[in-house]
C-alpha cells in the first residue's frame, strides 16, 4: 500500500448545544470562549499544529458566525488599522489566515457516525483525522493530542483511535475500547478487538475512553453507509469503526495532555479556570481570588 500523509481533517460541529440553552439559541456551542477564545479555535489550531492543511467542518443552519470567525472581516480590519490597534488587527488577520477551512452542511442530525459520512467526498481516498469540538486537550510544550496519533497512525498504518483511562463511572459516557487478547494495556499503543458506544459500567470492556482525536482510513465510509443507528438511537462512528476491525488492524493510542469535556458545564468552567490561570495577564488576580474564595467554603 502506499503510504499516504495525513493532510485532512473533520470537525463535526453540527449539535445543538442543548446542554448550554439558553446561550446556544442564537451561538453555536463551538463559539463559546474560554477566556476569549472560541471553543473551536483551540480545535483548528491543534489541528493545523499538527500538520493539518484541509479542515472541513460540518456543520448546520445555525452556525454562520462560525464561518465568520475565521474569514476575513474587512471592516473590523479596517477600523483596528485607523485607531491604531496593530497587535488586535494581526490577532484577526492571523485567525483567517490559520488554515484552508471548508463547510458542509449535515441535514438532519443523524449522529456523529452520519456527520462523517457528510465528509466522504471531501476526504476521497486518503486517511484521515477526526478532532471533536467538545474535546479540548491541552499538552503545554509537548506534541498536540492529534499530533500524538498521526506519528502513530504513521508506524502501524492503521486506523487509531486516542484513548485515556476515565474512572469507572464515567464510562458510559464514551466509546469505550476493548484491548485484542494478550495486548499490554500500560503500552501507549494497542491493538484492538472491540469498541462500544457508551456501555453500561458492568459491561465495559474496559475503562480506556475514546476522547474526540481518531485517525482514520477512507474504508471507514464503506461502514458508515450501511451503519444502522446504535446507542441513542444515533448512527454511531464507535459501531463504523468496530466493523471495520472486521478487515482491517484498529489501534488505540493513550494520547499525553489535559483533556477538558467543554461540551459539559463543569468541564468548561474547569478549562476556563485553568486557560485563565495561563494568561500572564489574569494569573495573579485570579489566583489571589481563587485563594479568598477557598476560604469562603
Ligand atoms: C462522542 C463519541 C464517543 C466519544 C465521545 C468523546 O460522544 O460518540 O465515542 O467517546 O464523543 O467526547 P458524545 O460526547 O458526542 O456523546
Amino acid at each position: 500500500m502506499r503510504k499516504k500523509e495525513i493532510r485532512k481533517a473533520v470537525i463535526p460541529a453540527a449539535g445543538l448545544g442543548t446542554r448550554f440553552l439558553p446561550a446556544t439559541k442564537a451561538i453555536p456551542k463551538e463559539m463559546l470562549p474560554l477566556v476569549d477564545i472560541p471553543t473551536i479555535q483551540y480545535i483548528v489550531k491543534e489541528a493545523v499544529n499538527s500538520g493539518i492543511e484541509e479542515i472541513l467542518v460540518i456543520t448546520n443552519s445555525n452556525k454562520h458566525c462560525m464561518e465568520n470567525h475565521f474569514d476575513r472581516s474587512y471592516e473590523l480590519e479596517n477600523r483596528l488599522l485607523e485607531s491604531d490597534k496593530q497587535e488586535e488587527y494581526n490577532m484577526i488577520c492571523d485567525i483567517a489566515n490559520m488554515a484552508n477551512i471548508y463547510y458542509v452542511r449535515q441535514k438532519e442530525p443523524k449522529g456523529l457516525g452520519h456527520a462523517i459520512l457528510c465528509a466522504k467526498s471531501f476526504i476521497g481516498d486518503e486517511p484521515f483525522a477526526v478532532l471533536l469540538g467538545d474535546d479540548v486537550v491541552e499538552n503545554h510544550d509537548g506534541k498536540p493530542a492529534l499530533k500524538q496519533l498521526i506519528d502513530a497512525y504513521n508506524s502501524v498504518q492503521a486506523s487509531i483511535v486516542g484513548v485515556q483511562t476515565v474512572p469507572e463511572d464515567d464510562v458510559s459516557k464514551y466509546g469505550i475500547v476493548e484491548p485484542e487478547k494478550g495486548e499490554d494495556v500500560l503500552n501507549r499503543k494497542v491493538k484492538l478487538r472491540s469498541m462500544v458506544e457508551k456501555p453500561k459500567k458492568e459491561d465495559a470492556p474496559s475503562s480506556m475512553a475514546v476522547l474526540g482525536r481518531y485517525v482514520l482510513t477512507p474504508e471507514i465510509f464503506d461502514y458508515l453507509e450501511t451503519q444502522t443507528p446504535g446507542a441513542g438511537g444515533e448512527i454511531q462512528l464507535t459501531d463504523a469503526i468496530k466493523n471495520l476491525m472486521i478487515s482491517q488492524s484498529v489501534y488505540a493510542y493513550d494520547f499525553e495532555g489535559t483533556r477538558y469535556d467543554v461540551g459539559d458545564k463543569f468541564g468548561f468552567i474547569r478549562a476556563t479556570i485553568e486557560y485563565a490561570l495561563e494568561r500572564e495577564e489574569l494569573r495573579d488576580k485570579l489566583q489571589a481570588y481563587l485563594k479568598e474564595l477557598a476560604q469562603t467554603f
